[in-house]
């Protein structure tokens, strides 16, 4: 009865993000009732393994009481308040100087949103401020990656290269430009480490060019490893190629640990792998792991000293009501606290037995490629391996591996084209990693029994 009148209610008011509004209507809603380390549980009490954190971002696991009583005791304590008129709270201050300690290099000074968009959306004005402030306004281009994801404010979705974020919305703007992505099981320079990275650059140097020159282009963005594309996994070194290079070409370099910071990928912030320090680095997700909203913008001191100095005594006009809210830092740094007394260890132990038993389902006829680091993985699959063909669009690979995973007690997130992502909490047990591989090679198995898979593969 419950559940059946939410379905209703839902369907009848709830708009739902990126969702065919009409299928949704079709297929109602399944609710999610509670949750408890890395099992949630729906309302009709079918226990499930997240194995993609909610969203990528509850990298804790759910059910830390500790997280609770962080917000609660804010709450009672003092449940807000501004960073306007020069006012600020102990938990944002405290978690600003966390943050700019273990971050890399000089990233010292860091700007609070409410999560990922708004923090890319807040790196443009701040990269736009400091062109101008260093008498550089036709330092106006922005670059990113196909199939990179960098949220969905009308900014940022421009900066985005997922085609159903651009169709209907009038985005991208004639500013921002793409190159192809490093993609190395579709790379037309071959998988390669050393030919991918020299075609990125290539590509890079291309771009710039083609724009002017580089005193053209302000910024070039990237994830570290490109999440909502498909799980792309660079080859190592191609990080520090682009931003050793973007440094030669004066070009601010913004690394967008969206996804990959707080341990999903092993460290704190994936930059950590390859040692490099971007200009400006945005985070958000698994800084409050999900459980209240927050991210942040970290910018490096010349950044911060070029914009601050560029103002003098005027105002930079940039903020939001929510901005360091002090509820969302007293559990940031509470998250903090649990990352760093155990969390990040496990996370990579279990990041290793999920790439290990990933990796087992290699020889499945449906596997072309098992790609991932740390706590963060896809599986690509095809009908034809030597060919690379994707699963057939009839045989509608979002929708039904979903379903079959979720029947099966596993939550994962398939994408449109048959890859299937990974993102479980850091708080795994053995036994529920090896279970989300299991589970998975049962969602495979019926996935090549799927008739239309089968027709396209005759
Ligand atoms: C790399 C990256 N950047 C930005 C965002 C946008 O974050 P949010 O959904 O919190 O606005 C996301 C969200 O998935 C992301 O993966």
């Amino acid at each position: 009865m419950l559940s059946n009148s939410l379905i209703e209610l839902d369907r009848a008011h709830w708009v739902h993000p990126v969702a065919s509004y009409r299928g949704h209507e079709k297929a109602g809603v399944r609710v999610l009732r509670s949750a408890k380390g890395a099992t949630v549980t729906d309302a009709t009490g079918r226990q499930l393994i997240d194995g993609f954190a909610g969203l990528w971002c509850v990298n804790a696991g759910y059910g830390h009481d500790s997280i609770v009583e962080a917000a609660a005791n804010q709450m009672r304590e003092l449940p807000y308040a501004t960073g306007y008129f020069g006012l600020g709270s102990e938990p944002a201050i405290r978690l600003a100087a966390a943050l700019a300690e273990r971050a890399p290099g000089d990233l010292d000074h860091v700007y609070f949103t409410l999560g990922g968009s708004d923090a890319i959306d807040s790196t443009v004005r701040f990269i736009r401020y400091y062109q101008q402030a260093r008498g550089k306004p036709q330092k106006d281009q922005f670059i990113s990656i196909e199939q990179g994801y960098h949220g969905s404010s009308t900014v940022g979705a421009g900066l985005t290269a997922l085609p159903v974020f651009h169709a209907g919305f009038g985005v991208p703007y004639d500013w921002q430009h793409k190159i192809p992505s490093h993609y190395t099981y579709r790379n037309p320079a071959g998988s390669e480490p050393a030919a991918v990275i020299a075609a990125s650059l290539a590509a890079l140097r291309a771009k710039v060019d083609a724009l002017g020159g580089p005193e053209r282009v302000a910024a070039f963005y990237c994830e570290p490893i490109q999440g909502s594309g498909g799980v792309l996994v660079p080859p190592p070194g191609w990080i520090k190629a682009m931003r050793d290079l973007c440094r030669e070409l004066d070009i601010l370099f913004v690394a967008d640990e969206v996804i990959t910071g707080f341990g999903r990928t092993g460290p704190l912030f994936a930059c950590e792998d390859e040692g490099i320090i971007p200009d400006l680095m945005t985070t958000a997700k698994g800084l409050t792991a999900g459980y209240v909203p927050m991210g942040a913008v970290l910018m490096s001191s010349n950044v911060y000293n070029v914009i601050a100095d560029g103002a003098g005594a005027a105002t930079i006009g940039h903020g939001y009501t929510y901005s360091a809210h002090p509820v969302s830092a007293a559990v940031g740094l509470e998250v903090l606290r649990l990352y760093e007394g155990g969390l990040l260890d496990n996370g990579r132990k279990a990041g290793r037995r999920l790439m290990e038993g990933l990796r087992s389902l290699a020889d499945h006829p449906l596997v072309g490629e098992v790609r991932g680091r740390g706590m963060l993985a896809a599986v690509e699959l095809v009908i034809d391996k030597a060919r690379k063909t994707p699963l057939p669009a009839a045989s509608l690979p979002a929708q039904r591996i979903f379903d079959r995973a979720w029947n099966n007690g596993l939550i994962i997130r398939a994408f449109g084209n048959g890859v299937l992502g990974f993102a479980p909490p850091l708080c795994c047990t053995e036994a529920e990693i090896d279970a989300i591989v299991e589970r998975t090679r049962a969602t495979l198995d019926e996935t090549l029994a799927d008739p239309d898979v089968r027709a396209a593969m005759a």
